[in-house]
């Protein structure tokens, strides 16, 4: 096979890539390792950021999400009894974010590919990328019980966190990975009950974070830390229900809503990220390059934003033979990646309890809180970065 970018990865970020290719009339093909009911399946984000609902549109992928998709003005911070509301469009000059699973992006984006797009390989493992410094890079790949090879002029490793195109980058001076682990994870479920809510909570409680968000008027979806190497098991639904309304309890009138557990998991909490993310003709994108906690809902945006720039960058590469914004690629992806690492971590360290936190640790917290409540500089602060900062700087 031949084809001009080859994309490892039928995620977010490689089906969208294909998408916007596919669009400005480069030839691309889609290698996905696992089933297509799989790829759709897996319950992961939640919160699109504006410029993320923006570039769904431009690719004609946004009519379910323009129907179904639930826009929300604010989110509420609740710590210490206390409910405080931050007005997203107040603080940000107008803008807002969109609640419209990650599920039905991807289901979105796959039946578009079928239907019109370049071809989309289900259950086709990339096995390695070779020679991604010459001007005939390669993928190896195992589909229908064969190994095969994909030849491209470059190739997007879209593959996410656990994938193989970071295997191809050398172990130079000039590259590096930078990580960071928390001590905890997060029980996420999602509940065939309608939302306690109607905008997104994020607790800080003394027992722990939890987050109540959304999937539908009928499908709540939560979270609560718990510590790392947490067992499912440990979790019967009524455990859960009890956690989350301790630490959702407020003095005012409120209470949860609790319903059938149609889903559960636990994910650890780590920000990665890899330096450059091109080598070659080789570029990364998305969780393949970089991972951040969920805490600020950044990952998907993030990976949405990486192929926005990327596709711009091969656009540009095809129409005026110029490689300007592919060598600028990785600064500028780093400066925005930096700056949601940056927010996620400390959304996640003011939010979370420290397992073997004190009481300063505690106190730092409330205070990180309460100023965010009280000064408008600091609440538009937080608002502008969940709400998605600039395509570029
Ligand atoms: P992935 O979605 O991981 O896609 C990579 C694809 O590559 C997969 O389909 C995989 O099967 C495929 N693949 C892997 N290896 C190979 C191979 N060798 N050959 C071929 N294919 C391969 N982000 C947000 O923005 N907002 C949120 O609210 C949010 N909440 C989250 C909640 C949870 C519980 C979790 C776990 C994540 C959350 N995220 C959130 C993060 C978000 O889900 C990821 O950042 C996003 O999925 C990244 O997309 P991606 O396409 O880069 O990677
Ligand atoms: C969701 C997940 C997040 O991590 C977040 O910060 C907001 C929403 C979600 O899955 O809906």
């Amino acid at each position: 096979m031949r084809t001009t970018v080859g994309i490892i990865g039928g995620g977010p970020a490689g089906l969208l890539l294909a998408r916007l290719l596919h669009r400005a009339g480069i030839a691309c093909v889609v290698l996905e390792s696992r089933t297509r009911a799989h790829a759709e399946g897996r319950q992961r984000a939640g919160m699109l950021e504006q410029g993320t609902v923006d570039a769904l549109r431009a690719t004609g992928a946004a009519d379910r999400l323009d129907a179904e998709g639930l826009v929300h003005h604010g989110i509420e911070l609740r710590f210490d009894g206390e409910r405080h509301r931050l007005d997203f469009p107040a603080l940000t000059g107008g803008r807002t974010v969109t609640i419209y699973a990650q599920t039905e992006i991807v289901k979105d984006l796959v039946a578009l590919q079928l239907a019109d797009g370049p071809p989309l390989l289900f259950e086709a493992e990339a096995l390695a990328v070779e020679r991604p410094q010459s001007e005939t890079p390669v993928v190896r790949f195992r589909h229908e019980g064969r190994e095969r090879t994909l030849h491209c002029a470059w190739v997007a490793g879209c593959d996410g966190s656990h994938g193989v195109a970071r295997n191809a980058f050398p172990d130079a001076a000039d590259g590096r990975t930078y990580a960071h682990d928390y001590p905890y994870s997060w029980l996420g479920v999602t509940a065939e009950v309608p939302p306690s809510c109607d905008e997104l909570i994020y607790a800080r409680h003394a027992r722990g974070f939890a987050l109540h968000s959304m999937r539908s008027p009928h499908v709540s979806r939560l979270y609560l830390q718990v510590p790392r190497g947490t067992s499912l098991r440990d979790w019967p639904d009524e455990r859960i229900w009890d956690e989350l309304a301790a630490r959702f309890a407020v003095d005012a009138d409120w209470s949860l809503r609790r319903g059938p557990i149609t889903a559960r998991s636990v994910t650890r909490m780590r920000s990665v990220v890899h330096e450059p993310m091109r080598h070659g003709r080789l570029v990364l994108a998305g969780d393949a390059a970089h991972i951040v906690p969920p805490t600020g809902a950044k990952g998907l945006n993030l990976a949405v934003s990486d192929v926005r720039i990327l596709a711009r960058a091969f656009a540009e590469l095809h129409d005026r033979g110029s490689t300007r914004l592919l060598d600028g690629y990785s600064d500028l992806c780093l400066r925005r990646v930096w700056q949601a690492t940056r927010f996620s971590y400390d959304m996640t360290r003011m939010l979370h309890a420290q397992p073997d936190g004190d009481a300063f640790d505690h106190r730092m917290q409330l205070a990180r809180l309460r100023r965010i409540t009280a000064s408008r500089h600091a609440a538009a602060e937080l608002a502008a970065n969940y709400t998605g900062l600039p395509l570029s700087p």
